[in-house]
C-alpha cells in the first residue's frame, strides 16, 4: 500500500527515517514517497495493459511540483481544474497536450491561457461554456478538442460532499440531453471539434459498481450519438478510485480495469482516465509535535502544533486519518481514547476524534497518515499560520520541495494605503 514502514520502531518513509526529515525541516510538514506514488502510478498502467489508456493526474490531489515533474517524466498525463494548475503542470515539465481541462467556472482568461499553451482537450460542463469557448478560439483563430462532462445521475456511495455524478450536483451536463447537446453543437460550434465524452462521479469510491452503472449509461448514450451521426472517439472516467484510510476495503486497480474493460472491448474507444488521490493518497504524512495534553472532566485533549489550515479534512468531511507514534517505543503504555487537536480557535479544528491510543506525551512527534492527497493543497493562513513545509523522499534521499512558509510570506502582496499611513481624515 505504500513505503512507511517501522525499522527498529521507528517509522521510515522508505530508507528515510522520519525522525531525521522533521530535525531539519521542522514541524508541521508534510512528507511524500515518491516511490509508493509511483507504484500506485505503475498499478494503474499494468492494470490496463495492452489496452489504450491515458492516465491523467488530477492535480488538484497534490499540485506539488516535483511530484508533478516525476510523473512527467514517468509519461503521466494531467487533469487540471485552473490555469493556475496549468501553470503548475507547465513550470513542472508536463506536455500541454497531455493535459485535460475541466471545472464548471472557467474564466475566458483561462480558456485564452490553455488555448494558447496547445492543451489536449477541455471537458466542458454547461452550454454556456460550450459558446464562450467557441468564441474565445474563434477570437484566438484557434480550433480546439473538447468533450462534453455528462452526469449519469449515479450514487456514488461516497461522502456528500464529494459525490459527483448526482442530478442535483452542479457538475456535468443532464446524460438525457446528450443528443440535443451535440446536435447543437454541431449546428453552432465553429471551432470546436467535439470529439468524446467526461465523467467524474464522485472521489474515495470504493466499490466498481458506480464506475460500470456510469459506464454503461455513457455507452448508451454514446451508441445513441453514433447512430445521429457523431464522432465519439474518446471517453474519459474521470477519477475518484478509493484508497485505505481506516478500514475501508476498496476494490484494486486490477479489480477496476477487469470490470471496464470488458464492457470497452469492440467499442473504438480511447480511455482516459483521471485518478487523484490513488496515486498521491497513502504517499504522504504530515509530521506533527504534540505541545501540551489538556484533561478536562469529560475528554482527553492532545494538543499538536497542526491543525486544520494544514489538513482540513477531518473537520470538513468527517476523514479518518490513522495518527501514529514516529517512535513505537516512546509511545507504549495504556491506552486512553482522546481527540488529537489543533492550535486553532474553532472548536472543528481537530485531525482525530475519539482515538484509543496510548496518550503521547508533549514534544513526541506524530504522523498522520494517508495526507499526501487533498492535504497541503487545502492548506491555508487561517489564525495567521504560515504553510507547512513538503519534502519529498526517493529511497535513501529526501528533499524540501517547498520550504516552510515565514511570516513575510503571510503578508505578501498586501499594502497599506499612504492616506492611512498618515493617519485617516474625512474626504
Ligand atoms: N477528475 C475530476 C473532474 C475531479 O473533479 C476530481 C476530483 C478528480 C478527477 C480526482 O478525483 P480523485 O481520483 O482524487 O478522487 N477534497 C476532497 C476530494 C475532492 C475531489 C474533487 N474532484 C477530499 O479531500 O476528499
Amino acid at each position: 500500500m505504500d513505503l512507511f514502514h517501522y525499522r527498529k520502531n521507528e517509522l521510515y518513509c522508505e530508507n528515510v527515517p522520519v525522525r531525521r526529515i522533521a530535525a531539519t525541516t521542522g514541524t508541521p510538514t508534510f512528507v511524500y514517497s515518491l516511490g509508493t506514488a509511483l507504484m500506485h502510478y505503475q498499478r494503474l498502467l499494468e492494470a490496463f495493459d495492452g489496452h489504450e489508456v491515458q492516465i491523467c493526474y488530477s492535480v488538484k490531489a497534490n499540485g506539488n511540483l516535483a511530484l508533478l515533474a516525476a510523473l512527467a517524466r514517468a509519461g503521466c498525463g494531467f487533469d487540471i481544474v485552473s490555469a493556475g494548475e496549468l501553470y503548475r503542470v507547465r513550470r513542472a515539465g508536463g506536455k500541454a497536450r497531455d493535459v485535460v481541462f475541466a471545472g464548471v467556472g472557467k474564466t475566458a482568461d483561462e480558456m485564452e491561457q490553455a488555448i494558447r499553451a496547445g492543451i489536449g482537450m477541455f471537458n466542458i460542463e454547461s452550454w454556456s461554456e460550450a459558446k464562450l469557448l467557441d468564441r474565445t478560439a474563434s477570437k484566438l483563430g484557434r480550433r480546439v478538442r473538447a468533450a462534453f462532462r455528462l452526469n449519469p445521475d449515479v450514487d456514488a456511495h461516497t461522502h456528500a460532499h464529494v459525490t459527483t455524478g448526482r442530478k442535483d450536483n452542479k457538475f456535468g451536463l443532464p446524460i438525457e440531453e446528450a443528443e440535443d447537446l451535440f446536435a447543437r453543437a454541431r449546428r453552432s460550434l465553429r471551432q470546436i471539434e467535439i470529439m468524446g465524452v467526461h465523467m467524474h462521479i464522485g472521489s474515495q469510491i470504493t466499490e466498481v459498481a458506480p464506475y460500470t452503472k456510469a459506464l454503461a449509461r455513457a455507452l448508451a448514450a454514446i451508441r445513441r450519438l453514433r447512430a445521429r451521426g457523431h464522432e465519439i472517439r474518446t471517453l474519459n472516467l474521470g477519477g475518484g478510485l478509493g484508497i485505505v484510510y481506516h478500514r475501508e476495503r476498496p476494490s484494486t486497480a486490477k479489480e477496476f480495469a477487469a470490470a471496464i474493460l470488458p464492457l470497452l472491448r469492440g467499442q473504438n474507444l480511447r480511455l482516459l482516465i483521471e485518478p487523484g488521490r490513488f496515486v498521491v493518497g497513502n504517499a504522504g504524512i504530515l509530521v506533527t509535535r504534540v505541545i501540551y495534553l489538556k484533561e478536562t472532566p469529560s475528554r482527553t485533549f492532545v494538543i499538536v502544533d497542526s491543525g486544520m489550515n494544514d489538513l482540513i479534512r477531518p473537520s470538513l468531511y468527517d476523514a479518518y486519518h490513522e495518527v501514529v507514534p514516529l517512535a513505537l517505543r516512546a509511545s507504549r503504555g495504556p491506552r486512553r481514547r482522546v481527540d488529537i487537536v489543533g492550535p486553532i480557535c474553532e472548536s472543528a479544528d481537530f485531525l482525530a476524534k475519539d482515538r484509543l491510543m496510548p496518550i503521547p506525551k508533549p514534544d513526541q512527534l506524530v504522523a498522520v497518515r494517508s495526507a499526501g492527497a487533498f492535504g497541503f493543497v487545502m492548506s491555508s493562513n487561517y489564525n495567521g499560520r504560515p504553510r507547512a513545509a513538503e519534502v519529498l523522499v526517493d529511497g535513501g534521499r529526501f528533499w524540501t520541495v517547498r520550504r516552510r512558509e515565514t511570516h513575510a510570506d503571510l503578508v505578501r502582496g498586501e499594502t497599506v494605503p499612504e492616506a492611512i499611513l498618515r493617519g485617516r481624515r474625512r474626504s
